[in-house]
């Protein structure tokens, strides 16, 4: 490799995303943590009530332990996998996280990006900064739309519309949020209040903004509190940004909204938050394409279980007859690999890549993404496997309760 090329790469990875500085996810958490504001950070990072949830998510992976093929060269190693037709690099998509653009002015086009990059597809919240269009411009690869009601049937079906003569390749549709979760220290950081309020509402909130003058300048460069650009009211243009719980109120979806969506939507749709055996039932019943075990990670129901726990009661249940995703507590390779040997298709990737937005905008999401590519095929070698599709529960210890 000649000089120049060297430079260049180093040069990709910023010296403050390479290692020994970014290793794993928890640096770039912890990097996100110093740029954001506390109320920014404190919406990414946490989760419902207690947190259970939350917290299981991710300890739940630390019960099932692997049965490694000892003494097995693996000259190439086949990370690659199919979701919906589409081929991806590594058993990952980026997930729908709202208010991306409060996090990074790159917000949903950045990620998309990175996604596109590393060879995996992208999912845009309706809560989103950034128009649709741009984010379907930003990437090649597969990207898919999520919706929430928020405004009502006319203007969901407004963004559809608009979602399909751009080239989203699938819809997602968010069954958890019958109302927004109690996300405790949302209002404690005046969330509701530096989204929405008057400015002398504002007043007390003010000073974890002064304190990190980096993201303050970029936020402020960038316009302020963005508007939702894909939630256009006829006649009234794009909302306002509205904290969580007003948007989450108004965001409900019903079995029978599946049956509309299905007439005005052609393409595969993606139910997301499936916890139990018999909604992975209805869901296939009503047409899903895929199914995303998920719990919001731990922003709805607080006590719902991890979702790793129940994954195989709904692999079972669904035997096959549509894809099944999991999302909640992904912070390491070794993770998906878990996820993928009980049976899920991929996962979906949430703060990990949106800790990454954070720290450092596309370069912090590209960072997330190698680590956890790289983890994978790491994972894989020291199993003895020789590819993603190979994995099955074979390759793990299952606590005998499960
Ligand atoms: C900050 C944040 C915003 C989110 N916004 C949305 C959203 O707009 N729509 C949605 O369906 N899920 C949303 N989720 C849930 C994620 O899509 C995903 O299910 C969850 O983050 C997975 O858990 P993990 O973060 O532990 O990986 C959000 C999650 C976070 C952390």
């Amino acid at each position: 490799m000649s000089r120049q090329e060297i430079r260049g790469t180093v040069r990709s990875t910023p010296r403050s995303l390479a290692s020994p500085r970014v290793i794993n996810i928890h640096d770039l958490r912890r990097l996100a943590h110093g740029r954001l504001p506390k109320v920014v950070f404190d919406y990414l990072d946490g989760g419902a009530e207690s947190e259970v949830t939350l917290r299981e998510n991710c300890r739940v992976f630390d019960d099932v332990t692997f049965r490694p093929r000892q003494a097995v060269a693996i000259p190439e190693c086949d990370l690659r996998t199919r979701v919906l037709s589409a081929d991806l690099a590594f058993p990952a998509i980026l997930a729908p996280i709202g208010y991306s653009r409060l996090m990074h002015p790159g917000g949903e086009v950045a990620a998309a990006t990175a996604a596109e990059e590393a060879g995996l597809a992208y999912t845009l919240s309706t809560i989103s900064g950034h128009k649709l269009e741009d984010v379907r411009a930003a990437s090649r690869g597969p990207v898919w739309y999520q919706l929430y009601l928020v405004g009502g049937r006319e203007v969901a079906e407004g963004a559809i519309d608009r979602a399909r003569r751009a080239g989203f390749s699938a819809l997602v549709v968010t069954i958890d949020t019958p109302v927004a979760g109690m996300r405790e220290r949302d209002p404690r950081n005046g969330m509701k209040e530096l989204l929405g309020g008057s400015i002398f509402s504002k007043v007390p909130f003010l000073p974890q903004m002064f304190t990190h003058p980096r993201w303050l300048v970029s936020f402020l460069i960038d316009g302020g509190v963005p508007k939702l650009e894909n939630i256009v009211v006829p006649g009234k243009g794009p909302m306002s940004l509205m904290d969580v719980t007003a948007a989450l109120a108004q965001a409900v979806v019903t079995w029978e909204d599946m049956r509309w969506l299905k007439r005005i939507w052609t393409g595969p749709i993606v139910v997301k938050g499936v916890l139990t055996a018999d909604d992975a039932k209805r869901a296939i019943d009503e047409g899903a394409a895929a199914i995303v075990v998920s719990n919001h990670g731990g922003r709805q129901l607080d006590g719902a279980p991890a979702t790793l726990r129940v994954l195989p009661e709904v692999v079972a249940a669904v035997n096959g007859q549509t894809e099944v995703l999991m999302d909640g507590g992904v912070r390491r390779g070794s993770d998906i690999v878990k996820a993928i040997c009980f049976g899920a298709r991929a996962v979906l990737l949430g703060r990990a890549y949106a800790f990454g937005l954070a720290a450092a905008g596309k370069a912090g999401v590209t960072r997330a993404l190698e680590i956890l590519r790289d983890d994978v095929e790491r994972t894989l070698r020291l199993l003895g496997c020789p590819s993603v599709s190979a994995l099955n529960s074979s390759y793990l210890n299952i606590p005998k309760h499960w």
